[in-house]
């Protein structure tokens, strides 16, 4: 039966003045609004205490297992405010479905997916206000997150763990996100590996890209591109976002799924390539064949695609053996073909084909 997560208003809301500074530049994550959705989790009472709340800190035992052995998973969904001033998600239940599949891979309890996007839903409509105006690209960027909140230091799943929904208003998330990011292709580092936690949301994932990302700043480039596979020579993701790739006949190629993340735009982007003609292909590519095909005119461009990130150009890309401009440097057509096509559907520009956005 999905949970209801009843409001008790915070006594300390932002002032509309901040709040209205805030939303006129609210970058990405650094603003958080004034309430938080919890619910904890024990064995005996399964998850109970669902509740929306005043955002404040967690008090937690420097014991908690989360700060010891990082079991801890993730989500990340939008927001968008419509003309007529009413609020949507965007395919929430994608996201609820993902975070169940994460806490199976860290032994976190499930929350079923009605309990999930009500959560999310409940924030919402507590911080309502904080949700962007209509008109813009900006929306209301929504975290679920569950941790091992158990004192223990044995290595065990924990007996105790919390659940929690936090909201920032964001812009977006590379300062450059638009005219399009450089990737430096690490031969370094990996983010995936067959068995491993690629393809769950945890929190350690982002820890471990941290030096691969400081690689990448050190060559003038924003983010990562990270290679698996046999002998570590085909492309996996970038750090925060899936990859795609247009050939000139006509397909859009991405990697399969499996050790990378199955993400939300990345599935949506899939689904709207036939509107644009391109056949959506997901298989295995080859970093030569990549090279190749941009070095030959048989690859034409590149993006990257995330929740946070929306699609991001990809104009460049560069390792320790190569560095290749892609087209002339400027987003292609595809591009933002597709980054303007979700936007309208998301911002009610455009009509829902796909049943994708959900009322709050
Ligand atoms: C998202 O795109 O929502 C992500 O989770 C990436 C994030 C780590 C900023």
């Amino acid at each position: 039966m999905t949970a209801q997560f009843p409001l008790s208003p915070t006594d300390h809301p932002t002032p509309p003045q901040t709040r209205e500074e805030i939303l006129a530049d609210p970058g990405f994550g650094r603003y958080f609004t004034d309430h938080m959705a919890t619910a904890v989790w024990s064995p005996d009472a399964g998850w109970h205490d669902h509740r929306v709340g005043a955002l404040e800190p967690f008090t937690m035992h420097p014991g908690a297992a989360v700060l010891h052995y990082a079991q801890e998973i993730l989500e990340g969904l939008k927001a968008f405010r419509h003309a007529d001033g009413s609020i949507w998600l965007f395919r929430p239940e994608l996201n609820a479905r993902r975070f169940a599949a994460s806490a199976r891979r860290m032994v976190l309890p499930e929350l079923d997916e009605e309990t999930f996007v009500e959560s999310v839903a409940a924030l919402v409509r507590a911080d309502e206000a904080w949700v962007p105006p209509y008109g813009g690209e900006q929306s209301l960027y929504l975290r679920p997150f569950m941790f091992a909140s158990e004192a223990f230091l044995g290595v065990r799943p924990a007996q105790h763990v919390t659940y929690c929904v936090l909201a920032c208003p964001a812009g977006s998330y590379f300062p450059n996100g638009v005219t399009g990011v450089t990737l430096w292709v690490s031969t370094t580092y990996s983010r995936a590996s067959i068995g491993g936690t690629g393809a769950a949301k945890c929190g350690g994932n982002y820890a471990a890209s941290l030096a691969p990302q400081r690689e990448a700043l050190g060559h003038g480039c924003e983010q990562v591109l990270y290679l698996g596979g046999e002998g570590r020579r085909s492309i996996d993701e970038s750090g925060t976002m899936n990859v795609f790739f247009v050939t000139r006949d006509h397909q859009l190629l991405t990697p399969g799924l499996g050790t990378i993340l199955d993400g939300v735009t990345r599935d949506s982007v899939l689904t709207l390539a036939a509107e644009h003609g391109l056949e959506p292909v997901q298989r295995t590519i080859d970093l030569d064949e990549m090279r190749a095909g941009f070095a030959d005119g048989s690859m034409t461009e590149a993006f990257a695609a995330g929740t946070a990130a929306v699609i991001t150009p990809i104009v460049g890309l560069k390792s320790d053996e190569f560095a290749l401009t892609i087209g002339d440097g400027a987003p292609g057509k595809y591009t933002q073909q597709f980054r303007e096509r979700l936007l309208d559907i998301q911002t009610g520009r455009a009509d829902d084909p796909h049943g994708w956005m959900r009322r709050v």
